[in-house]
C-alpha cells in the first residue's frame, strides 16, 4: 500500500508539472492544509455568513469533502436544509453546521459585545442587536472575534465594502500594516501577484510603500521563483513629470529604504516591468534584474480594472481578493465569483489562519 501511495503521489507530481503552474500552486495550498488539519486533530471552522446561497453551498460542500475546512452555514435552517435537499448535497454537507443569527443563544452574547466595542461609535444596544440579528457579517465576524470561528468568508452576493465593514469595526487593522486587497492571478507558465485590487482608492506614497511590502512578503510565501516587485506607473522613471507618477516613485524609494532585501523598482510601466529584455534595454540602470512577478498599481482603479481584465481576457485563474493587513482571518469575495474561486478564497483563507497569517 505505501509503495503504491509513492507511485501515486510522483504520478501527481508529474502530472502537475505538465499542467504547470496553476495546479501546483493550488494543489501545494490545499495539501499544505489538509494535512495541517490531520496534524492538528480538527479542522478549521470557517463561517460562511451567506448560507442561502447556491454556490456558496456547492463550495461548503467540496472544501469539506476536501477535508479543508469545516464550514458553518449562516442563514434560516429551514430554507438552507431545503436548498441542500434540491442540489443533492446531503451526502458531504450532512451534519454540517447551520446557525440562524436571527434566532440563535448566542446573538445577545455577541450584541454586548459589539455594543462594548462601538458604543462610542454610535451603536445603541438596540442597533448592536439588529446589527447582530440581522446582518450576518457583523454576527460572523463576532464568532471568530469570540473563538467559535476560526475565520469567515464572504461577499458573493453583497457589495465588497458592505461585507468588509462589520469586519473592519469589529477585527481592525494590524499595527503599521495597511489594508489591502491582493490577487494571486496564475496561468500554466507564470503566476503572478497584484496590489491593491480591492480597498484603497488613491493610496498616499507611504500607503503604496506598505502595500509593496506586505504583497512582496505574501508573494515570498506562495511564489516559487523569487519575488521581483514592479511599482507600475504611466511613467518610466520620471518619464513624465506629475504628481501622480512622482507618487509610485517615492514610495519606491520609501521600500527600498525600509526593505533593502526586497528586489524592487519603479515608477515603471507595465510593459516594461514584465519584459527584463526590453527594461535592460532602455533602462539598464534599473535595480529589477529580471520580469516582475509582483505588481503594485498607483490607484485602485488600475489594480481593479486589470485584474478583472487579466482574470476575463487574459486567461488567468484569479485567487483572491486576499485581505492584507486587517487583524483576523477573513475574506471578502469578489461580488458575482464562480464556485471555483470561492473554493479557493475559502482554502487560501484557512492556509493563512493555520499559519497564523
Ligand atoms: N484602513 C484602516 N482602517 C480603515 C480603512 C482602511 N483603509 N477603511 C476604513 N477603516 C476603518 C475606519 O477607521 C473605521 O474604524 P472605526 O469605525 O473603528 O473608527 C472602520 O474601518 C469602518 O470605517 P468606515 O468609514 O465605516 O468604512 P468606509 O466606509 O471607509 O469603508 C472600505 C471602508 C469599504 C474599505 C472603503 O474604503 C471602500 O469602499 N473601498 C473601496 C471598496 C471597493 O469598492 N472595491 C472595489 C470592488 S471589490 C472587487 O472588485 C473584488
Amino acid at each position: 500500500v505505501a509503495r503504491k501511495k509513492i507511485d501515486l503521489d510522483a504520478y501527481v507530481d508529474q502530472l502537475e508539472s505538465r499542467l504547470g503552474v496553476l495546479q501546483s500552486v493550488t494543489r501545494k495550498i490545499k495539501r499544505g492544509v489538509v494535512v495541517a488539519n490531520r496534524t492538528n486533530g480538527k479542522k478549521m471552522r470557517v463561517a460562511l455568513p451567506e448560507g442561502t446561497s447556491p454556490k456558496i453551498l456547492k463550495a461548503a460542500e467540496i472544501v469539506r469533502s476536501e477535508g479543508i475546512c469545516e464550514p458553518i452555514l449562516l442563514g434560516n435552517i429551514s430554507k438552507i436544509k431545503e436548498l441542500i435537499k434540491e442540489a443533492k448535497l446531503e451526502k458531504n454537507l450532512d451534519q454540517v453546521a447551520i446557525i440562524d443569527p436571527a434566532v440563535d443563544k448566542n446573538t445577545d452574547i455577541y450584541a454586548s459585545m459589539l455594543l462594548e466595542k462601538r458604543a462610542r461609535k454610535g451603536v445603541t444596544r438596540m442597533g448592536a442587536q439588529e446589527l447582530i440579528s440581522g446582518d450576518h457579517h457583523y454576527y460572523a465576524a463576532m464568532m471568530v472575534e469570540s473563538g467559535h470561528a476560526d475565520a469567515f468568508c464572504s461577499g458573493v452576493h453583497h457589495n465588497y465594502g458592505d461585507a468588509l465593514r462589520p469586519a473592519l469595526q469589529i477585527f481592525g487593522v494590524q499595527a503599521d500594516k495597511v489594508l489591502a486587497g491582493i490577487y494571486m492571478l496564475l496561468w500554466k507558465e507564470r503566476s503572478i501577484f497584484v496590489a491593491d485590487t480591492t480597498v484603497n482608492i488613491n493610496p498616499t506614497a507611504e500607503q503604496l510603500a506598505q502595500i509593496a511590502i506586505q504583497t512582496h512578503d505574501l508573494a515570498k510565501i506562495y511564489l516559487s521563483e523569487h519575488p521581483r516587485v514592479a511599482m507600475l506607473s504611466f511613467s518610466n522613471f520620471g518619464s513624465t513629470k506629475h504628481p501622480e507618477s512622482e507618487k509610485v516613485c517615492k514610495a519606491t524609494e520609501i521600500v527600498k529604504k525600509l526593505r533593502p532585501d526586497i528586489e524592487i523598482d519603479g515608477e515603471m510601466q507595465a510593459d516594461f516591468a514584465l519584459s527584463s529584455e526590453l527594461l535592460e534595454r532602455s533602462y539598464g540602470f534599473s535595480t529589477l534584474k529580471g520580469p516582475a512577478n509582483v505588481l503594485i498599481f498607483p490607484d485602485l482603479t488600475s489594480g481593479n480594472v486589470a485584474y478583472k481584465l487579466l482574470g476575463k481576457l487574459g486567461g488567468a485563474t484569479t485567487i483572491g481578493p486576499i485581505l492584507t493587513g486587517i487583524k483576523k482571518p477573513v475574506n471578502v469575495l469578489a461580488r458575482n465569483c464562480d464556485i471555483e474561486e470561492i473554493v479557493n478564497l475559502i482554502t487560501f483563507t484557512v492556509h493563512r489562519a493555520q499559519n497564523g497569517m
